[in-house]
């Protein structure tokens, strides 16, 4: 088991990626706390780690609120006293061009997705110290290197995410905290249903659309993510920081 004995905290647990990295976290033999915004996402996948044999934890927050990121790490801590991993996940999206973007649903986008990678790092980051280190991953996006049409402030928080994940490595590299980031192209979950349903088509139709996107002919799941990420927290990567790891079938290849 590639995390025995480690203890994680992963933001945005309660569904999609997160939650994948939460079970395959688990599976590896880490003890794991998921937060998310909402209760009931937190509370399902409480019962659906229940159901494969495994205690999640779930703590209820808002990672672009700094009191709720504080609170996150405590409750982590005084759960397990320590985290040795932290999966900085969670995040939205919402699909506009700049000139149809309020300055509200900006600002609610780069909070989510970027300064809430700074808030819940800033508070966990004084415990890593404490131990001697740890590994943060971020979540960013094959939007973290392209662009895309009628993605503005999406790509510029999955942007942001890249250069941040790389001034934290430097900052951090002697201090023992690795600080990388997965970069996922398009991955069938709540976040993909919510593309297909802007674009007004079916998720059927959209899968094949995204697949054509994609030169491995499909687009990703869940677990795709979630085993690159069990990768960059384990020893197996502990020669790696400030790394973006593409896992996109192919689609930033071309
Ligand atoms: N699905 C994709 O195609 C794709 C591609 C590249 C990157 N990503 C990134 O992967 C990450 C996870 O997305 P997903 O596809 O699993 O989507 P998802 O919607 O299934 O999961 C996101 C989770 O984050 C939670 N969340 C939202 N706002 C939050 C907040 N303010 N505080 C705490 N939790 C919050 C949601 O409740 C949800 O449970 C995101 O950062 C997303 O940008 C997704």
């Amino acid at each position: 088991m590639r995390l025995a004995g480690k203890a994680a905290l992963i933001t945005g647990g309660g569904s999609g990626i997160g939650l994948a990295t939460a079970l395959a976290f688990l599976r590896e033999g880490a003890r794991v706390m998921i937060s998310d915004v909402s209760e009931d996402r937190g509370r399902e996948a409480v019962a659906a780690a229940a159901a494969m044999g495994h205690e999640l934890r779930f703590v209820r927050g808002d990672v672009s609120r700094e009191a709720d990121a504080m609170h996150m790490v405590d409750e982590a801590i005084r759960a397990f006293g320590r985290i040795d991993v932290l999966f900085n996940n969670a995040g939205i999206l919402i699909e506009k061009p700049v000139h149809e973007l309020s300055e509200e649903e900006w600002d609610r986008i780069l909070g989510i997705n970027l300064k809430g990678v700074f808030l819940v790092s800033k508070h966990a980051v004084p415990h890593m110290f404490r131990q001697g280190g740890g590994a943060i991953v971020n979540t960013g996006s094959v939007n973290s290197i392209v662009g895309d049409v009628g993605d503005a402030a999406y790509c510029a928080s999955k942007g942001g995410v890249a250069l941040l994940t790389k001034a934290m490595a430097l900052d951090y590299a002697a201090r023992g905290i690795r600080v990388n980031a997965v970069c996922p192209g398009w991955v069938e979950t709540r976040m993909f249903q919510q593309e297909a349903s802007t674009r007004g088509v079916s998720v059927d139709e959209y899968r094949r659309y995204a697949a054509s996107h994609h030169p491995i002919g499909r687009v990703g799941r869940p677990e795709d993510i979630a085993n690159a990420v069990v990768f960059l927290a384990s020893e197996d990567s502990s020669y790696m920081t400030g790394s973006l790891l593409v896992v996109d079938g192919g689609f930033t290849a071309g």
